[in-house]
């Protein structure tokens, strides 16, 4: 696949794994990316996964025929992109490995040697020219680890944006992009928001036609699309308007009142309800909707002194990923000593501008007249300003 004349695609596609890193459920696979420039010099750019060693070298072979590399160009030290130094340069032992001093320390730790003989180390603004492309180097710490890199051409106007602008799914399957960008963003680099703003800043005076990521497809057009959405979720924005409702339920009394709610809300004229049960759900498409949307509920029951665990785990996936700028209603069932709402509104306490609603649904075992009543003023008051 050529992304400009000169710019290959090298990359492949996982359909063999169960979960990437070892948490996202990926079932459309997931796609790791590589490219090269192909000019009067050669360069490459990251490697990919342990287990594609072969594909991803005969890829390499076919695009260069019997040219080989003069550089490889290491932005990002997660495994799933530098597993495949080592055999790199076994293959290509001419070649220079062009990465952040950053990156040189942790390729030491996980390879026990930093290449010290093939080492050209770049920081931010450092140019490297391979004829007519000229690459510019632009520091993105924390997009997703401290060593990134991301990489400009100037002359095709192409971005390499590392971890960035990636998204879940191997590149044989269609599907919406923005879904998955979005998952794979807040719930991978979703916590960097404040690193994320200030490399869109540095990116800001480029002319980008087209991004290669090292994950999800090329993108080339409608540039301002993604970078706009990227703006929203680094600033921690709402997307859109509308409600989320993430309950737990053990029999079934608290799930009732949460779909009663969202019936309420339907009825009500609210643009979006989302209902999520944490225990059953992707737990990271939850994540996802509760920073894509304005609005969020949380119902759970207390349980051991504290509250259920899955609702547990996903407050506090939310305030890790530094949650904020979002109404928060709550509604707690407890039959003797009811601590739930309390305990989530603790766990919120140090997230940026939550307003928590008015209204708190307290339930005692079962929905009866006086939490209905409850249910119904938490709706009204949730539409208010759709
Ligand atoms: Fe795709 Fe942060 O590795």
């Amino acid at each position: 696949m050529d992304v400009t004349k000169e710019i290959r695609y090298v990359g492949v596609n996982d359909h063999d794994i169960d979960l990437f890193e070892g948490q996202y459920q990926v079932e459309n696979g997931m796609a790791y990316n590589s490219y090269i420039i192909i000019d009067d010099k050669i360069a490459v750019f990251d490697t990919v996964d342990a287990r594609f060693t072969e594909q991803w070298l005969g890829n390499i072979e076919a695009a260069l025929g019997s040219r080989t590399p003069d550089y490889l160009i290491v932005q990002h030290m997660e495994p799933d992109h530098s597993a495949n130094i080592v055999n790199f340069i076994h293959k290509y032992p001419d070649v220079k490995v062009v990465a952040s001093a950053k990156a040189f320390a942790i390729m030491k730790q996980f390879f026990d040697t930093d290449f010290a003989a093939y080492q050209m180390v770049v920081g931010e603004g450092d140019t490297l020219s391979l004829g007519k492309h000229t690459l510019t180097f632009i520091t993105a710490p924390m997009v997703h680890w401290p060593e990134v890199i991301v990489t400009y051409d100037s002359y095709d106007k192409v971005l390499f944006s590392a971890d960035g602008f990636g998204k879940f799914g191997a590149l044989d399957v269609e599907e919406d992009w923005a879904c998955e960008a979005r998952r794979y963003y807040i719930g991978i680099v979703g916590k960097y928001g404040a690193q994320v703003q200030s490399l869109l800043k540095k990116l800001s005076g480029l002319e980008v036609q087209a991004i290669c990521p090292l994950h999800g497809p090329v993108l080339k057009e409608n540039i301002g699309y993604y970078i706009g959405l990227y703006d929203t979720w680094s600033s921690y924005r709402a997307e859109s308007e509308g409600v989320v409702i993430a309950y737990t339920s053990v029999y079934g009394h608290t799930k009732k009142a949460a779909e009663l709610l969202a019936d309420k809300l339907q009825a009500k004229g609210c643009p979006k309800v989302v209902v999520y049960d944490l225990a059953r759900c992707d737990m990271a498409e939850a994540v996802e909707d509760a920073f894509r949307y304005s609005k969020l509920v949380l119902a759970t029951t207390t349980y051991n002194m504290g509250i259920f665990p899955y609702m547990r785990e996903f407050v506090e996936h939310l305030t890790e990923r530094n949650y904020q700028n979002r109404v928060v209603g709550l509604m707690e069932n407890g039959s003797w000593a009811p601590a739930a709402a309390k305990i989530m509104k603790q766990m919120l306490e140090n997230s940026k501008n939550i307003t928590f609603t008015d209204t708190v649904v307290h339930i005692k075992s079962a929905l009866n007249k006086d939490s209905s009543s409850e249910l119904d003023a938490l709706s009204d008051e949730l539409c208010r300003g759709f």
